[in-house]
């Protein structure tokens, strides 16, 4: 039996670097494992709780899709699906909340700081991390890969699982959690975590315009052009070392030397984004201009998906007393 890796994206706007070597790439990579079969999700359903217009929650949900798949994700290795093609999670949720005390849902992190930056306190975001669980136990998921922020909607999933076992008899798997550490994140262009909120982000399939214009505004310090530079640990240093550790290692020697400015290196760097993620950005407008050829694909994974749920969906009806 292969492990089922499972995890959700949250489809929150267009994809930058940051969002690349944090998510993409890793979840690119773990299609190599052949002890495991990775089940990859957009949250439309969770980005329904900070998103309000139609449009643009169809055009994340799609760019999400076609990123992921442009970056090298195989539809054929990978199940990857649009949650809401799968409703069946709500009646998980269902499930899965009358078990759920209040106080562990009082207690989320992530729900206090959305509320604290100004959202509003809907059901929706509150029950979250119950929608969470559901899509983590629908599809009886053996390890769970997230950033550190969602380390505590993991241990959730496991107590609201736990729960439901206690209560209703050994249903669900209790999930790993697989937490990438905050050193694979790479900076945005003000030092910061790169992320669409802090508004620092380098846009992964911007026109060339708009990868300039962020590479370009790369805090760096005042060293005059005649002085030698440090370019190790630097937000200019760590981006280079992201996307092209070879070019990094003589963007160090020459970066650091007299004479180069740092509008010379932020160019060098701007070449090897480029120069990286071309075929990326090729791959991404084919399937702009063949939006059908990803909704076939997100079809076909939701029906692969839904294969996955039936059983366990049942067992859980079945324990509940729903169904017999
Ligand atoms: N909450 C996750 C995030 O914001 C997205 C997500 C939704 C998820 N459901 C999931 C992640 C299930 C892992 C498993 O990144």
């Amino acid at each position: 039996m292969k492990k089922i890796i499972l995890t959700g994206i949250q489809p929150s706007g267009a994809l930058h670097l940051g969002n690349y070597f944090g998510a993409i790439q890793p979840a690119v990579e773990m299609q190599a494992r052949d002890d495991a079969q990775p089940v990859y999700f957009i949250a439309d359903y969770h980005a329904l709780t900070s998103i309000s217009k139609a449009d643009n929650l169809r055009r994340y949900t799609f760019e999400a899709a076609a990123g992921f798949l442009a970056c090298g994700l195989d539809p054929h290795r990978t199940i990857l699906f649009r949650q809401s093609d799968v409703p069946e999670v709500h009646e998980l949720a269902w499930l899965l909340s009358v078990v759920t005390p209040m106080g562990l849902l009082e207690r989320a992190h992530s729900y206090k700081d959305k509320i604290a930056q100004g959202a509003d306190a809907s059901h929706g975001l509150f029950a979250y991390p119950v929608l969470m669980a559901a899509d983590i136990l629908l599809y009886n998921s053996d390890l769970v890969p997230v950033g550190k922020d969602q380390k505590q909607h993991l241990e959730m999933a496991r107590d609201i699982a736990q729960k439901f076992n206690d209560r209703f008899g050994a249903v669900f798997k209790l999930p790993e959690p697989v937490i990438r550490e905050a050193t694979a994140i790479v900076p945005g262009v003000d030092g910061r975590k790169m992320s669409k909120s802090y508004g620092n982000t380098i846009p992964l399939f911007g026109e060339e315009k708009e990868i300039k214009k962020p590479v370009m505004s790369i805090k760096t310090d005042s060293t005059p052009i005649d002085q030698p530079k440090v370019i190790e640990g630097t937000v200019l240093g760590q981006l280079m070392q992201a996307v092209s550790a070879e070019k990094y290692e003589r963007f160090k020697v020459y970066g650091a030397a007299a004479g180069i400015g740092y509008g010379d290196l932020k160019k060098d760097l701007l070449a090897a984004i480029q120069e990286r993620f071309k075929p990326f950005q090729e791959k991404f407008r084919h399937f702009q201009a063949n939006p059908d050829e990803v909704e076939a694909i997100l079809g076909d994974g939701a029906t692969r998906a839904r294969t996955l749920a039936a059983p366990v969906l049942a067992a859980a009806r079945k324990a509940t007393g729903l169904s017999k």
